[in-house]
């Protein structure tokens, strides 16, 4: 069969109508959270709330006028951006049993996915978020399609010679059979794009060029990134012309750094690996594990850690509560994201305390939850996200100020992260455990007498006469300790313990 090329000419006329485009850089993610989405599974437009069984795999009905109507849920936490699952159009039967409710199955990159909306829905959550200085990326998916007996499905792909030929992957060590073999099995083959062809290369080039201006997209996510041979990247990525963060799923921060050249940066997963380790073994797990990942990926990483995305839970891998109770040592866990020189992304449904375990189970339907925002995990969540904005404009250069470790002399079970104006004290011992964490005053952070607020209780802390620091924890909850000095007495964040600073403020404090 012949490799059908469509007209480049198909792409949807849109009117373009945005209040704002942003198109931002990395350096502007930088400042940013994101809250991960799996469109199917967040809300309705019309507010319904069908029941949604994971198991089954299919379609519960989420869309994007479903995210418009919650925009103010997940801004109110802190979120100033979001990532959506896929949006084009997927294969409308199943596979192996599933339906393409993740959006992951591409049928063709020009049109979109109708079940989760029209282009006017996804033209107008672009604009509700850039009305509220909010961006938007999106997920796309470069090196694979399902195969489906009638390749003229595929578009603008129509034949089996845009791909590689049928081969599944067998050896990792080996990259071209990586880059050039399937992803998938017998019974979910996913045809591998031949990306060797520069005809085919030349048309994803174009196609991400015009989605991120069709759609007023900010930012892309990349699915399966490694799939790919390495020089296609650069290209695609100044193709976008926005911030570009791809999936390079390994534990090793050497194979994945080569991919922080062509992209802007990676979903850090050697890190993500050494936290799961780490705490989610318990207190068999050893902390010092994540100082020694995050340090290299630092070295080794182009932009050191700070254009990575920073996650501990997604749509591919189990919930932390699908293995771990202790809330103690989920709030530890969760707090990880967002005191790293890392973008923080949390994965919805992380707030509601979800605890599906591997995919499917991991894709619960949000709207089940109510919505509910008294739950003490999204209060967490909620401080940890003002905390972050409120050290990015205190300290002009927290932004470029990488993360140090201070020594512990629990080095396995406690982590003391500095990141001025944050020092973030982690433990894995859980609720039973009282641990302790010491910084010494030559690691010159603080002056004399100086009081700390944890911004996850407000409670206080003084430090020594020589400028030391001695914090104890009696039950395994983490700590995020910023100087009073450093917190503003009409913010959000432990207002009322924050210096006053001025005269008449000082009085009144007295
Ligand atoms: C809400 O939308 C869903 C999905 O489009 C649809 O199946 C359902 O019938 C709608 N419910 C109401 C009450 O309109
Ligand atoms: C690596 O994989 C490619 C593609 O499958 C194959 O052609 C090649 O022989 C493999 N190389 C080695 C050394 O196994
Ligand atoms: C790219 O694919 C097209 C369509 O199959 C084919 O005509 C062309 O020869 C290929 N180019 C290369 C360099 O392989
Ligand atoms: C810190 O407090 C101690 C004990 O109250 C006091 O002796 C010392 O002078 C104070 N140091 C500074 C620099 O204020």
């Amino acid at each position: 069969m012949m490799c059908l090329w469509a007209n480049a000419g198909m792409v949807i006329l849109i009117s373009m109508s945005f209040t704002a485009v942003f198109a931002a850089s990395a350096d502007e993610w930088t400042k940013r959270s994101i809250y991960q989405i799996v469109t199917d599974r967040f809300a309705l437009g019309n507010g319904s709330s069908p029941s949604c069984d994971t198991s089954e795999k299919k379609y519960c009905g989420g869309n994007w006028q479903g995210i418009i109507s919650k925009l103010d849920y997940i801004q109110s936490m802190g979120f100033d951006a979001i990532w959506i699952s896929p949006v084009v159009e997927n294969i409308d039967g199943a596979m192996s049993g599933d339906k393409a409710y993740h959006g992951y199955w591409t049928q063709n990159i020009n049109s979109l996915n109708a079940n989760f909306g029209l282009a006017d829905d996804l033209i107008s959550l672009s604009s509700a978020l850039h009305d509220r200085g909010m961006y938007l990326m999106v997920d796309i998916v470069v090196n694979h399609q399902p195969q489906t007996f009638d390749y003229s499905l595929l578009q603008p792909f129509g034949g089996a010679d845009c791909f590689h030929s049928e081969c599944f992957i067998s050896d990792y060590n080996n990259q071209t059979n990586v880059e050039q073999c399937w992803l998938g099995y017998s019974g979910l083959p996913l045809l591998d794009l031949d990306t060797e062809n520069s005809t085919t290369v030349n048309i994803m080039y174009n196609w991400i060029k015009n989605l991120v201006s069709d759609y007023g997209i900010d930012g892309l996510r990349v699915d399966t990134v490694k799939h790919v041979r390495k020089d296609f990247w650069p290209e695609f990525a100044s193709s976008a012309g926005v911030y570009t963060v791809g999936e390079v799923l390994t534990g090793e921060v050497g194979y994945a750094a080569p991919y922080t050249e062509g992209l802007d940066s990676i979903l850090d997963y050697p890190t993500y690996f050494a936290v799961q380790k780490a705490f989610i073994n318990g207190v068999s797990g050893d902390m010092a594990t994540i100082a020694e990942i995050f340090t290299e990926a630092q070295k080794q990483y182009n932009h050191g850690a700070f254009y990575v995305g920073s996650f501990v839970e997604n749509h591919d891998n189990p919930r932390i509560q699908s293995t771990v109770s202790d809330q103690s040592i989920v709030k530890n866990v969760i707090t990880w994201p967002f005191i790293n020189d890392g973008i923080p992304i949390l994965y919805y449904g992380q707030e509601q305390g979800y605890q599906g375990g591997n995919d499917p189970a991991n894709r619960e339907a949000l709207w089940l939850s109510g919505f509910d925002e008294n739950k003490p995990l999204l209060a967490q969540i909620k401080n940890l996200n003002a905390a972050r904005k409120q050290a990015i404009s205190y300290n002009p250069s927290f932004l470029n100020n990488p993360v140090t470790f201070i020594p512990q002399a629990s080095a396995s079970s406690t982590l003391a992260i500095s990141k001025p104006p944050l020092l973030a004290l982690l433990t894995n011992g859980g609720s039973s455990s009282t641990e302790s964490w010491s910084i010494p005053s030559s690691a010159g952070l603080y002056n004399a007498n100086e009081t700390l607020v944890d911004v996850l209780t407000c409670d206080t802390v003084i430090t020594g006469s020589d400028g030391s620091l001695s914090v104890t924890t009696s039950q395994g909850l983490p700590k995020v300790l910023m100087p009073a000095k450093s917190l503003s007495a009409t913010g959000s964040l432990c207002s009322t313990e924050a210096e006053r600073s001025s005269g008449a403020n000082r009085i009144d404090h007295q």
